[in-house]
């Protein structure tokens, strides 16, 4: 079996942080999102993966993936020149999945589940698709399955009116008749061809379709709160404290704090769970619960928490506390003592700046 994983969206709800930086490779918990999923895909015996990227992104997942070896995996790239949806990049995948069975994986999500007990009743099953399903409250805002014993009946993306509430998660497996199936589907209301279309063309030829609902956590890190939300979800399982670099005497590290090399906490306290890379400096501050901190990050007379702070970002007194934010790669943020009493913002496209009143 060999796994594709898609990356070739435009991240649009992540601006301005997916301008410079494609969706799946923003850090959660300092590390790229997609080293989760690729984790995960190996753990469950699967070393050939295709990566759908796009002609602008491709080089940053080269950049930091390379071949993949490092990981133990073998990783092909394939360029989806338009994002046509799910099923388009399967299509423009043929040549690398050839005959195989595969797994597909939206690049964008995060499991906390072993993916190989849905793998192991795909192969015992004699199913064309297997779907992963979870309950959700806003169902329509997903694909949509209809189950009938371990059986699904009908899927639908985004219904209006939902006939469940069990959403189609990000992972998916396929058996090549899925090709058949996109050749017979036509583009959605917003112009994709949806793989919950060529799902249904399955269904409605007599093939099997089979599901699992899946009782551990799954996030869709599309949107910023779901970004600070599934950090808070990574932080959570770090398990000890592990301090490299330097707590000054006048400092207090908290709770679960994992912390780099070269690392600098002065004057300050620390309170976990919370990661912090190598070369940082944290001078009379305060670091909250559920904060990640890039390499190279400077952060003084500032207080911090619920966050996700990227490498070379520079914030200093700022007197008001900042939560539930993402500060980009190199930002700054820092008081001047000036008049008039004002903001001077220089902030990017996109950009999302909330002042209390
Ligand atoms: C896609 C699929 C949808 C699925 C969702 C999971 O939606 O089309 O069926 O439920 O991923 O994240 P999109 O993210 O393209 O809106």
């Amino acid at each position: 079996m060999k796994a594709l994983i898609l990356c070739a969206g435009k991240g649009t709800r992540l601006r301005p942080i997916t301008f410079t930086n494609a969706k799946p490779l923003i850090p959660i918990a300092n590390k790229p999102t997609i080293m989760y999923s690729l984790e995960k895909i190996r753990d469950a015996g699967i070393t050939e993966i295709g990566l759908v990227v796009s002609p602008e992104n491709i080089d940053d997942f080269k950049n930091v993936l390379k071949d993949g070896k490092q990981l133990g995996i073998n990783i092909s790239y394939i360029i989806q020149q338009e994002a046509k949806g799910l099923a388009h990049a399967v299509k423009v995948s043929k040549d690398f999945l050839g005959n195989d069975d595969f797994l597909m994986y939206l690049g964008d999500n995060l499991v906390n589940f072993d993916l190989s007990t849905f793998i192991d009743k795909f192969k015992k099953g004699n199913y064309e698709s297997f779907v992963l399903l979870t309950q959700v409250d806003n169902p329509s805002q997903f694909g949509i399955a209809v189950m009938e014993d371990s059986k699904v009946t009908k899927v639908v993306e985004k219904p209006k009116d939902a006939p469940s509430n069990l959403a189609i998660i990000g992972v998916y497996i396929f058996t090549p008749t899925i090709f058949e199936a996109i050749e017979n589907i036509s583009p959605s209301w917003r112009g994709e061809l949806e793989i919950t279309d060529a799902i249904q063309w399955l269904i409605d030829n007599s093939k099997n379709v089979g599901a699992h609902i899946v009782d551990g956590w799954w996030k869709d890190t599309g949107k910023p709160e779901d970004l600070i939300e599934a950090n808070r979800t990574i932080l959570e399982t770090l398990k000890e404290q592990k301090i490299e670099g330097e707590v000054r005497s006048d400092s207090s590290v908290q709770g679960n704090v994992h912390m780099g090399k070269n690392t600098k906490i002065i004057n300050s306290i620390v309170r976990g769970p919370a990661i912090i890379g190598n070369n940082v400096t944290i001078n009379n501050a305060y670091i909250g619960p559920y904060t990640s901190i890039g390499d190279s990050v400077y952060i003084s007379s500032s207080e911090i928490e619920n966050s996700i702070i990227l490498s070379f970002a520079n914030i200093s007194d700022v007197k008001i506390g900042i939560e539930s934010s993402i500060i980009g790669e190199n930002s700054k943020i820092f008081s001047v003592d000036r008049k008039p009493y004002s903001l001077k913002l220089i902030i990017g496209d996109y950009s999302n700046i909330q002042i209390p009143r």
